[in-house]
């Protein structure tokens, strides 16, 4: 029998009000890559932070190598060779990939146990690059994209010398090129006998890298499967208890003739550069694009959260100024963020908080004040809708699970009835029964006449829910596609341009 690098048996972790976990057994044998799946809230990150120490479980017990392990506190994982990478990035913004990488555990020379810079800059930059990325190791944290924040993140977990490592969410961020290099260290790692457990919402991803598939539902263990044996079926239907038909939702309508949203020669930092196309009344609009393309720069210019330098936007016929995101949100257009723990939520406000905010001015009635009922409505029929795992309306957002804090940020602007409805990457980090059901929203909104922008680097995304596809590279337009025309090649060739 292989040896066994891992076993929790019987965990049990309760929150105020929340039965995370309950008597779930998880094996991991040395050099297996184990993914570990399982619906929004199953309780994936909680109990890979109940065996690394950043939570103490109620009950059930923990062996590593044989021996029972009791990780006290969050952080000291990597001393016993383990490393995390977290789903929810743990770099301090104001300081360099570098700095990050070597928190806790600068590198000091000579007798005066100086740090030393240069050899820190230098195995960062050795990390990057068995990466296979291009950042400086001098560059601070929050000048740059999530992609690369994300891979600075698994150039820290890289740079202990591990024995497991835990990816949480690891690719959500990143293009395809990106998750390639990664599963090639993480081949690497395996054939080094080190062990890698692998959470992820991505099936193709999960079937592609791993050895075998641990599913939780509820908090509990839902089935194991061996990964060479299983299809996404199987995995979906132990995920989720029972069989979903399908994953894309085709739209009732089709989208009407009038332009709803021009957008002229538009251009702006860092590198929008004369971005022309329109939107039609109920259009869903793809806009695909490899990462860097500068997807995401042009929706920061269209909702004024970054000044264009040139470029005009015409809105139903008539001229908007739109300065800032206030602007955009006052004449009808709502932009759901990428980055949406930054801009999307207040994590230490309520579930209620989050959902409403946006609406307010909605919901005022006699001398201002809320009404409360209508916000509760409100609110449950987002939670339902969208499925949000919830205790009550009172759960704290910053203790959600990272697919239900995804799920109150699109709730919340879908809450303000939009005209235009921009989203950035609408489904990461989302399981595939919510992901549907964010599909199903879109077709419908577009049935009732929302015209939509969806950005997305998933281009059977892209293909399944856009009624036309418009493509960019560096910063510039290179395609504006039918959907008769759009293919998987024909946007790849125009996105490396
Ligand atoms: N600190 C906390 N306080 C209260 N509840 C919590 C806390 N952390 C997690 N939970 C709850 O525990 C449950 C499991 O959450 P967990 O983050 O483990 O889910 P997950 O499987 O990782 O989901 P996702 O795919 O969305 O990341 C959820 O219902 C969540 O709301
Ligand atoms: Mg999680």
């Amino acid at each position: 029998m292989e040896p066994l690098l891992v076993e929790m048996k019987g965990i049990c972790k309760e929150f105020p009000g929340v039965r995370a976990l309950h008597d779930v057994n998880f094996s991991l044998k040395k050099g297996e890559i184990l993914g570990l799946i399982g619906e929004n809230g199953a309780g994936k990150s909680t109990l890979m932070k109940v065996l690394t120490g950043v939570y103490p479980q109620n009950a059930g017990e923990i062996f590593y190598n044989g021996k029972p392990l009791a990780l006290k506190k969050p952080g000291e994982s990597y001393k016993v060779g383990i490393s995390i990478i977290f789903q929810e990035f743990n770099l301090c913004p104001n300081m360099s990939a570098m700095e990050n990488i070597f928190l806790g555990k600068e590198v000091r020379t000579g007798a005066a146990k100086l740090i030393s810079y240069k050899t820190m800059r230098a195995k960062a930059a050795a990390l990057f690059t068995r990466l296979k990325i291009d950042i400086n190791p001098d560059t601070e944290i929050r000048k740059l994209g999530v992609a690369q924040q994300q891979m600075v993140e698994i150039a820290k977990a890289l740079s202990y010398d591990t024995q497991l490592l835990i990816m949480d969410e690891p690719t959500s961020s990143l293009a395809m090129s990106e998750v390639e290099n990664l599963f090639s260290i993480v081949r690497d790692l395996k054939a080094q006998n080190i062990s890698v457990v692998f959470i992820s919402h991505k099936l193709d991803e999960m079937l592609e890298i791993t050895d075998r598939i641990t599913v939780l539902r509820d908090g509990m263990n839902a089935g194991e499967l061996k990964t060479s044996d299983a299809t996404k079926d199987d995995i979906i239907s132990l995920m989720v208890g029972r069989e979903l038909d399908h994953f894309f939702t085709k739209r009732k309508g089709t989208p009407g003739k009038d332009i709803v949203l021009d957008v002229q020669n538009f251009s702006g930092p860092p590198i929008t550069k004369n971005v022309s196309f329109q939107l039609h009344k109920g259009e869903i609009l793809g806009l695909a694009g490899l990462v860097g393309a500068g997807r995401t720069e042009l929706a920061k210019l269209l909702i004024g959260m970054v000044k264009k330098t040139d470029g005009t936007l015409v809105l139903n016929n008539q001229h908007v100024i739109i300065n800032s995101p206030v602007d955009a949100v006052k004449n009808g257009i709502a932009y759901i963020p990428e980055d949406r723990k930054n801009l999307g939520l207040v994590l230490p406000m309520t579930t209620r908080e989050n959902l409403s905010m946006s609406i307010h001015p909605k919901l005022a009635k006699f001398l201002n004040l809320i009404d409360r009922k209508k916000e509760t409505a409100v609110c449950n029929h987002y939670v339902g809708r969208l499925r949000i795992k919830i205790s009550s309306l009172k759960h704290v957002v910053n203790n959600l699970s990272g697919g239900n804090q995804q799920k109150v940020v699109i709730g919340k602007w879908l809450a303000t009835n939009p005209t235009v409805l921009i989203l950035d990457e609408p489904t990461r980090g989302i399981d595939v029964g919510a992901k549907a059901e964010v599909h199903r929203i879109i077709a419908e909104l577009a049935d009732e006449g929302v015209s939509i922008l969806v950005i997305s680097s998933e281009l059977p995304e892209i293909l399944g829910l856009s009624d036309r596809v418009i493509v960019m590279h560096d910063g510039q337009l290179t395609a504006d596609l039918p959907k008769e025309q759009a293919d998987q090649e024909t946007i790849m060739r125009a996105a490396v341009n």
